[in-house]
């Protein structure tokens, strides 16, 4: 075990928590610093393995926007490395709003990135997403490579793409030490039940309508989350300063297949399935080439799509108490403005 204090950003979040759950059961550092606004999207309970049982690991509720406290805390806890996961991360919520990505997202990134660099952090690495890439067309063999131009088409991309931006120019112009990746599609246990995998158990479970949107055909290029979490740690102790490296499974999969398996997994007819009205500008198809991480971080993805898809279906099934406290309050709303009538 090394003497090193990771701060992590968005720590309660999806991919936040099963990364801090990682890092302390395989004592990849001696120290985690979780910091998280507790937005709609971030639940305490997320971290309740350890918090409170396991002084290894520290929690401040604080905004990445919020320069002053993000200070304080850096002061404080003097982290070798931010892994900076904090933000809005739905696609659909940005095109109904897109205000909180550009000020979570961007903004925050940038006050991350200004602490960090005048509180001399050693690395920063900024979890940004393969959508700052655009769309491919269905037809074509071609995936993303880190040479590609960043063409976002939604919101919530574009936000990513100004904050990947903003780590690049401070590499650039201050010579700060930042490591970017660019990852696909996750799934696995504590995703919110809003993204397209959670959301199909839990309606399939509660026998509901299975909203699928367009013709179903829209591919993506699945990982599971640990396997992101394991190329996050490999990014940050093996990646080159300035760098982007691109993150996937080889599991591209269109939504449809992975609606059908769900439901065979589950046991349940596919009778459920409901077409509805297309996701306004829905990126077609996301494909990734992850050979420069293969290369130069020595990871490789570990966890095959249908044992993970599975393994997955039975942890929100044996976790339904998790599930049934999400589906409450601000949930019922959002599911509502999002699908009635679509
Ligand atoms: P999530 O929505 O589950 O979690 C985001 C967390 O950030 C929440 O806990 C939320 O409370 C917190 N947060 C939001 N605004 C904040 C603020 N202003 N200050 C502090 N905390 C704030 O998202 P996720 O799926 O875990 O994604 C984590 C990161 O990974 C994001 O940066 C996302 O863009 C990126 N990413 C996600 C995927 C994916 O498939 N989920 C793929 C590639 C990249
Ligand atoms: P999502 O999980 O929102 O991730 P992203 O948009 O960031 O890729 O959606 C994954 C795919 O599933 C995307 O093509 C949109 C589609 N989708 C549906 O068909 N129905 C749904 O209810 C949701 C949430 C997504």
């Amino acid at each position: 075990m090394s003497s090193r204090t990771w701060l992590v950003t968005g720590a309660a979040g999806f991919i936040g928590s099963n990364f801090v759950h990682l890092a302390l059961d395989e004592n990849w550092c001696n120290r985690v610093v979780a910091v998280d606004l507790l937005t709609y999207a971030g639940n305490l309970e997320n971290l309740e393995r350890h918090l409170g049982k396991d002084d290894r690991l520290a929690f401040h509720r604080v905004d990445v926007t919020d320069a002053s406290a993000i200070r304080a805390i850096l002061a404080q806890e003097k982290p070798a490395t931010i892994f900076h996961l904090a933000a809005e991360s739905h696609v659909d919520r940005s095109i109904e709003d897109p205000a909180p990505f550009i000020r979570t997202n961007v903004l925050g990134t940038q006050v991350l990135l200004d602490a960090a660099r005048r509180a001399g952090v050693p690395r920063f690495l900024l979890v940004s997403t393969d959508e700052v890439y655009g769309s491919l067309a269905l037809d074509s063999q071609e995936r993303f490579h880190e040479g590609l131009p960043l063409t976002p088409s939604s919101p919530y991309a574009a936000s990513k793409a100004a904050s990947d931006l903003l780590a690049l120019a401070a590499h650039h112009t201050h010579g700060q030490d930042v490591v970017i990746t660019r990852c696909s599609n996750n799934y696995g246990p504590y995703q919110f039940p809003e993204k397209l995998i959670p959301l199909m158990i839990m309606n399939a479970v509660a026998g509901e309508p299975l909203p699928v949107y367009g013709d179903g055909l829209n591919v993506r290029d699945w990982i599971h989350v640990s396997d992101h979490c394991r190329a996050l740690r490999a990014a940050a102790e093996h990646g080159l300063s300035g760098h982007a490296y691109n993150i996937g499974s080889d599991n591209e999969r269109p939504n449809i297949d992975v609606v059908k398996t769900l439901l065979k997994i589950l046991d349940r007819p596919e009778s459920l399935i409901k077409y509805v009205k297309d996701r306004p500008g829905h990126d077609r198809r996301y494909a990734i080439d992850a050979a420069k991480a293969h290369r130069e971080l020595g990871w490789q993805p570990r966890v095959p799509f249908e044992r993970g898809l599975r393994e997955t279906a039975h942890w929100y099934l044996e976790n339904a108490g998790w599930m049934e406290r999400i589906r409450s309050g601000e949930f019922l709303s959002y599911y509502e403005r999002m699908y009635a009538g679509r």
